[in-house]
C-alpha cells in the first residue's frame, strides 16, 4: 500500500474549459422518483390497476414524497418513463397520452405535481420509437418540445432507442436546442454515452455535458447486488474520465436508485445509497413509496449522507485502489473535508478487517484530522501523522467516513 505521492490527489479538477449546459438547473444531482425500474412497462389497469403507468400511479407517488417526507429532504422531480404514450400522434402531429391511463391529460398532471410543490418529468426518444414502441420524437422535436413545455414539463430523460448511433450528437443537440427556444427550465437527461459506450464507440464528454444535464454512461439498473456492484465497478474502472466532466450543471447518471424493492440485503442498500451519493450521482428513486420498509426510507432520508451527494463543490469520487477486495473511494467535499468510502466486495460472511494510514486515502499525513462517521455523525476521533484508521466493513456492505482538515 505504499508509494502513493501525497496530498489533494483526491482531486480530479473538473476541466474548467468545459462549459455546462446554460440553463441555470442541475447545480447539485437531480433528486427525484421515476417509474421505470420497479413499474416498467405495466399498461395492463385492468388486472393490475395500483401498479399500471398511469396518472392514479404518479398522483399517489406525489402524495406520498409530500406526506411520508422525502420532499423535506430534498427529492423533488416526480417523473414517467415509457409507455405513458397513445400508440398514435394526434391529427396535428402532436404526442398524446394514453386516453384510458392518462383521461386527464398530461397538463392536468403537471399541474397536480405542481400544486405539491413538487417538480414534473416525462420521458421520450429521439429514434423513430420509444424503446417501449410508441412514438418517438424523431422528424417532431421541435413540436414535443413545444408540447411539453405546454404542459408544463420540468425534466426531460431522452431516450435513444430506434435510431442510428451516428445520429446521436446531432440528435440530442437537435433536442437541447429546442428545448432551450421554449423558454421554459427543463432538465434535460440524455442517455447518449450509453449507447455508444457499449457499443464499442467513443463519446465527445465535453459536448455532453455542454448539452445535457445528466447523462446515462452504462446498462440499466436491476434489481440484484449483482447489477450494484457492475455499475460501481464500471464507474471505478473509468472514474478518472467521468470524473472529469461532472460537476454543477451537468452529471454522470448511474442510473436510478432501488432502495426498498425487492433484490438487495440491508447493507447493500446502505452500499447503493452511498455510493450514488460519492459519485455525485442523480439521487432518482424507482420503488414503490406506498410499500417501503421502515429501514430502506429512512436510509433514503439520511439527511447526512444527502449532504455528501448535494454538496457545493460537486466533484464526483474516484477509486483510490483497493486492498483485499474491499475498495477505497475518496470525494472532496466542500469545507476543507474529504468524504471516503471502503467498500467490501467480498462475499465470503465474515466482516472484513482494514486498517488505512492517511497516506493510504491520500490524506497530507502533516496535520490531523477529524473523523466522523457519515451515516449517523455520531462517531468521532482524530487521526495525526502515525495513526491508522482501523475498521471492519461487512461483506457487500459499507464504512463511509469524513474527514476534516485540522
Ligand atoms: C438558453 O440558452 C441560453 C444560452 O446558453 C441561456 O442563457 C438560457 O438561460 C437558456 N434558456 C433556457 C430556458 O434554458
Ligand atoms: C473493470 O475492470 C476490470 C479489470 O480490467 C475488469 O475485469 C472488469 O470487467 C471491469 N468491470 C466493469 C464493470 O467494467
Ligand atoms: C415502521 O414505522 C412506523 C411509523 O413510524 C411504525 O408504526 C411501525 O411499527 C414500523 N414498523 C416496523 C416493522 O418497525
Amino acid at each position: 500500500m505504499k508509494g502513493f505521492s501525497i496530498t489533494g490527489l483526491c482531486l480530479v479538477l473538473l476541466n474548467t474549459r468545459i462549459s455546462a449546459l446554460d440553463n441555470g438547473l442541475a447545480l447539485t444531482p437531480p433528486m427525484g422518483w421515476l417509474t421505470w425500474e420497479r413499474f416498467r412497462c405495466n399498461t395492463d389497469c385492468e388486472r393490475d390497476p395500483e401498479n399500471c403507468i398511469s396518472e392514479r400511479l404518479i398522483k399517489e407517488m406525489a402524495d406520498i414524497m409530500v406526506s411520508d417526507g422525502y420532499k423535506d429532504v430534498g427529492y423533488e422531480y416526480v417523473i414517467i418513463d415509457d409507455c405513458w404514450l397513445a400508440s398514435e400522434r394526434d391529427q396535428d402531429g402532436r404526442l398524446v397520452p394514453d386516453p384510458k391511463r392518462f383521461p386527464s391529460g398530461i397538463k392536468k398532471l403537471a399541474e397536480y405535481v405542481h400544486k405539491k410543490g413538487l417538480k414534473f418529468g416525462i420521458y421520450e426518444d429521439f429514434g423513430k420509437k420509444t424503446c417501449g414502441g410508441f412514438p418517438g420524437s424523431e422528424f417532431y422535436m421541435e413540436t414535443d418540445a413545444k408540447t411539453f413545455a405546454d404542459w408544463g414539463v420540468d425534466y426531460l430523460k431522452f431516450d435513444g432507442c430506434y435510431s442510428n448511433l451516428n445520429d446521436f450528437q446531432a440528435g440530442y443537440e437537435a433536442m437541447g436546442f429546442f428545448l432551450n427556444k421554449t423558454g421554459r427550465k427543463i432538465v434535460y437527461s440524455c442517455e447518449w454515452p450509453f449507447y455508444k459506450l457499449v457499443s464499442g464507440l467513443s463519446v465527445d464528454f465535453a459536448a455532453v455535458r455542454n448539452t445535457c444535464n445528466m447523462w446515462r454512461n452504462y446498462f440499466d439498473i436491476q434489481d440484484s447486488w449483482s447489477s450494484v456492484i457492475d455499475i460501481i465497478n464500471f464507474w471505478g474502472n473509468n472514474s478518472k474520465i467521468f470524473t472529469k466532466y461532472a460537476g454543477p450543471g451537468g452529471w454522470n447518471d448511474p442510473d436510478m436508485i432501488i432502495l426498498g424493492n425487492f433484490g438487495l440485503s440491508y447493507d447493500e442498500e446502505r452500499v447503493h445509497l452511498a455510493m450514488w451519493a460519492m459519485i455525485a450521482a442523480p439521487l432518482i428513486m424507482s420503488n414503490d413509496l406506498r410499500h417501503m420498509r421502515n429501514r430502506s426510507k429512512a436510509l433514503l432520508q439520511n439527511r447526512n449522507i444527502i449532504s455528501v451527494s448535494q454538496d457545493k463543490l460537486g466533484m464526483q469520487a474516484i477509486l483510490l485502489q483497493k486492498v483485499n477486495g474491499i475498495q477505497i473511494w475518496c470525494r472532496k467535499l466542500s469545507d476543507n473535508r474529504t468524504a471516503l468510502a471502503f467498500l467490501n466486495e467480498n462475499s465470503d460472511g465474515m466482516p472484513r478487517y482494514l486498517k488505512v494510514s492517511l497516506e493510504d486515502m491520500k490524506l497530507s499525513p502533516t496535520r490531523p484530522y477529524n473523523f466522523t462517521e457519515a451515516f449517523e455523525m455520531k462517531i468521532h476521533f482524530i487521526i495525526a501523522k502515525e495513526d491508522h484508521l482501523e475498521m471492519y466493513v461487512n461483506p457487500h456492505g459499507v464504512q463511509l467516513f469524513i474527514a476534516k482538515l485540522m
